[in-house]
């Protein structure tokens, strides 16, 4: 199968690209930003069609909250017009869209949403990607959309990756166990204003779910998340447990104050995946089935410090 993704040199890109080429040996095109600007509607006809996908798994987004609400132009342009340009380009192929989206599109109070809850996003990272989803929806002809949430993992295409704990799920476990690994204190944040409850997924994890629905053409909306909800301290705990760190080197703090968003942040973006789960057959992992693998390939990957 050959497969024309969008952001490979991203976090969730990166793994995407690793999954399908190593485990599944499919012909991977990913044209880097520079060459393919994704908001130019003939750039990415003309790439798409020079080289011909059976698929298109889309999770490039201009990863800027700040920016998001203070250029609402460029914004719009980076999430749905590009969407838009890509979905396109995949029907005049007649080919499989797949649009990476998140948990929140939900509006923090739905959890556990399942894939049939309406979307009722609260920030203009949540309505962009709704919007998105809306266009997969009314448009591509074959179209996917596969919510992935809380993800962790190792980033495969940047030595260091962006590993610091924010208002969201992402990259939490890797900034803890660098820290504990380094005899460093952590302090994981629980108060409001920030995403306290969710699926947490490991970014492979949730590739092999989206490599499953392209191979199996199951279109819709998908959760590819993990099977257990957490909280934050939960999945802090249970991290240490996992990765064997000293308990006694966790606290547990209040955010603070500048690392909540302006725009607002959904509180509890759990998912419920049981539908998915049956559409793609599969059984989603535990926390601490997820956290194995991922101590696995933090242990085997080239992470230089
Ligand atoms: N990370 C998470 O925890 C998380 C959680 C839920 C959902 N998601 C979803 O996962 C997807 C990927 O997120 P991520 O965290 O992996 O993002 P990321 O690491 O910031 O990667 C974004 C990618 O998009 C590319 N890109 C940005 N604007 C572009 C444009 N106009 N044209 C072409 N390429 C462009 C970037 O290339 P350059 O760097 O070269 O600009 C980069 O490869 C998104 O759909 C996001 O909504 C992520």
């Amino acid at each position: 199968m050959r497969i024309y993704l969008t952001g490979a040199s991203g976090f969730v890109g990166s793994n995407l690209a690793h999954v399908f080429s190593h485990e599944h040996d499919a012909e991977v095109v990913a044209p880097a930003h520079e060459h393919v600007e994704l908001t130019d509607e003939l750039l990415v006809r003309r790439s798409v069609l020079a080289t011909r996908p059976d698929a298109i798994v889309h999770a490039a987004i201009w990863n800027d909250p700040a920016g998001l609400r203070s250029d609402l132009r460029r914004a719009w342009a980076a999430y749905v017009g590009a969407t838009r340009n890509v979905i396109a380009a995949a029907n005049a192929l007649d080919a499989h869209f797949v649009l990476i989206s998140t948990d929140w599109v939900f509006d923090g109070t739905q959890g556990p949403a399942s894939e049939s809850e309406p979307p009722n996003p609260i920030n203009t990272y949540g309505f962009l990607k709704a919007c998105s989803e809306l266009l997969v929806a009314e448009t591509a002809g074959y179209g996917t959309v596969a919510r992935v949430a809380g993800v962790q993992g190792v980033h495969r295409a940047r030595a260091r990756a962006p590993r610091a704990q924010d208002a969201g799920f992402g990259y939490l476990v890797l900034s803890l166990v660098d820290a504990l690994r380094a005899g460093e204190r952590f302090a994981v944040w629980d108060s409001p204003g920030i995403n306290l409850l969710a699926t947490p997924t490991l970014a492979t994890d949730a590739a092999r779910l989206v490599w499953r629905a392209l191979q199996r053409e199951v279109t819709g909306i998908l959760h590819c998340c993990g099977g257990e909800h957490a909280d934050r301290v939960g999945l802090a705990r249970r991290a240490i447990e996992v990765f064997e760190l000293d308990p006694n080197l966790l606290d547990v703090v209040a955010a603070p104050l500048e690392a909540i968003p302006d725009g607002g942040v959904p509180r509890d973006t759990r998912l419920d995946a049981r539908a998915t789960a049956r559409a793609l057959d599969v059984e989603l992992p535990d926390l601490t089935a997820m956290l194995g693998r991922l101590k696995a390939e933090v242990e085997s990957s080239w992470c230089p410090a």
